[in-house]
């Protein structure tokens, strides 16, 4: 999986595909903050490794300095998700993630409504539903696996629903993303993943064109910008990015807090008698579990904090190596579900932070509540089965879990 070989410095040699960071980066950042802040690699065209708060929210603040338009994705080359990397494929990359301004600030400003806490409620009921028609699938058995029967069938749907494409494509899309992110170091599966996502899309904009719907890919159609309409290749990463950004994300999060409550009986026991405990828990999973590391790749030399960085060498964005910092955070390792100082960057930090927030919020709230209201008493049955995945986004791919059945 990773680079070459297995690592045996994680300061000069790191690799975030290698499975010992896959299964326990929390170890491996902490002495780093200590002895060596901004790692380095050589491997995957060279990238530095921030593994401190203030770094990580300083470079990702410091757009002039580390830009967005040259490459977001970990790995090279010629990754798909990275603008110019295969010209004549999208050559404006999937914007606004992939874009400085002005570019990104259009076209976030486009998306912002459809995410916002007052849009996200009117998606609530029918997660609420789709969450309760997955555990009705397997309530009866006793048993299940929270991650691939239940965290990642929900995300997926809730963006088909907001795109306006059929549901019956959630397993195509799962296949595409996991393809473009899970497996990103094998350059033949992302590019796949990225042809199905492209491809699709094209046609689903072609289709929209004919019969325009009430969904966000016709309202992008419709849209105009300083009086013109938008690029088509402009809407097309713009929907690939809802897709990516929006399934494995989410659907790693509602995994890993699954997997932590089924493994810790006192946090489930205090949030099925304390419900008020609800938002600091959500922020609490979200901080400890981040899923998510971006990338800046450097269209120049930098210098930053003595780090010498090379033109189109990579800072891996490492938010949940931020989230672990003690300087920051009291207790960073444990799970306390009313932390009340949680200024986490699970979501980023600055310009390009997160614009799903809401939408990723209230999806996994929801999960979480429809399964502790259905199956309050659950356990995972072998942990040594659970399997993670790691890289660009992190999260359970396999947790099976028992409890009494209800027919
Ligand atoms: C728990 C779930 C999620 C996490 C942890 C997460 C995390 C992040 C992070 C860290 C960024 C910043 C990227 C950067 O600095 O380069 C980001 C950006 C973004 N996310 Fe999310 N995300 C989640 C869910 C979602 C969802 C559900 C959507 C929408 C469907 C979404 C859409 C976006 C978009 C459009 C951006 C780009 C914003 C910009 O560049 O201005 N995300 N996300």
């Amino acid at each position: 999986m990773s680079d070459t070989k297995p690592v045996s410095n994680w300061a000069t040699d790191f690799d975030v595909f290698d499975q010992q960071y896959v299964n326990d980066p929390y170890s491996i950042w902490a002495v780093l903050r200590d002895e060596c802040p901004m790692a380095h690699t050589d491997r995957w065209g060279g990238s530095w490794l921030p593994t401190r708060y203030e770094d990580v929210t300083a470079i990702a603040r410091d757009i002039e300095k580390f830009p967005s338009r040259f490459g977001i994705s970990v790995v090279p080359p010629a990754n798909p998700l990275d603008a110019n990397s295969q010209p004549g494929f999208l050559p404006y990359g999937v914007p606004p993630i992939s874009s400085d301004p002005p570019l990104h600030t259009w076209t976030r400003r486009l998306l912002l409504p459809w995410m916002s806490p007052q849009r996200t409620l009117t998606y609530e009921s029918m997660t609420r539903d789709l969450c309760n028609r997955l555990i009705d699938g397997f309530i009866a058995d006793g048993n299940a696996d929270a991650a691939a029967d239940y965290a990642q069938q929900i995300p997926v749907r809730v963006i088909a629903h907001i795109l306006g494409v059929p549901e019956s494509m959630s397993d195509s899309f799962t296949g595409w993303v996991r393809d473009v992110l899970e497996f990103a170091y094998d350059e033949e599966r992302r590019r796949r993943g990225m042809t199905g996502v492209i491809q699709f899309f094209i046609g689903a904009i072609a289709e929209r064109k004919l019969n325009p719907g009430d969904d966000l890919i016709s309202e992008l159609l419709q849209a105009e910008v300083d009086g013109e309409a938008v690029n088509e290749s402009v809407i097309l990463g713009m929907c690939g990015l809802l897709l990516i950004a929006g399934v494995d994300t989410t659907w790693s999060s509602i995994g890993s807090s699954l997997w932590h409550i089924a493994s810790h009986p006192k946090d489930r026991d205090r949030l099925i008698n304390e419900p008020d405990l609800m938002p600091t828990a959500i922020e609490e999973l979200l901080r400890a579990y981040s899923p998510v590391t971006m990338a800046r790749r450097l269209g120049e030399d930098v210098e930053y904090n003595g780090c010498p960085m090379k033109k189109d060498e990579r800072i891996l964005m490492n938010f949940p190596g931020a989230n672990r910092d003690p300087e920051v955070f009291e207790n960073p390792d444990e799970v306390i579900l009313d932390r009340q100082l949680n200024r986490h960057v699970a979501f980023g930090s600055g310009i390009h932070r997160c614009a799903g927030s809401n939408l990723a919020r209230m999806e996994l709230r929801v999960a979480i509540e429809t399964w502790l209201e259905r199956i309050p008493d659950f356990e995972v049955s072998d942990q040594t089965k659970v399997t993670w995945a790691g890289g660009q986004v992190r999260g359970p791919r396999t947790v099976p879990v028992r409890f009494p059945s209800v027919s």
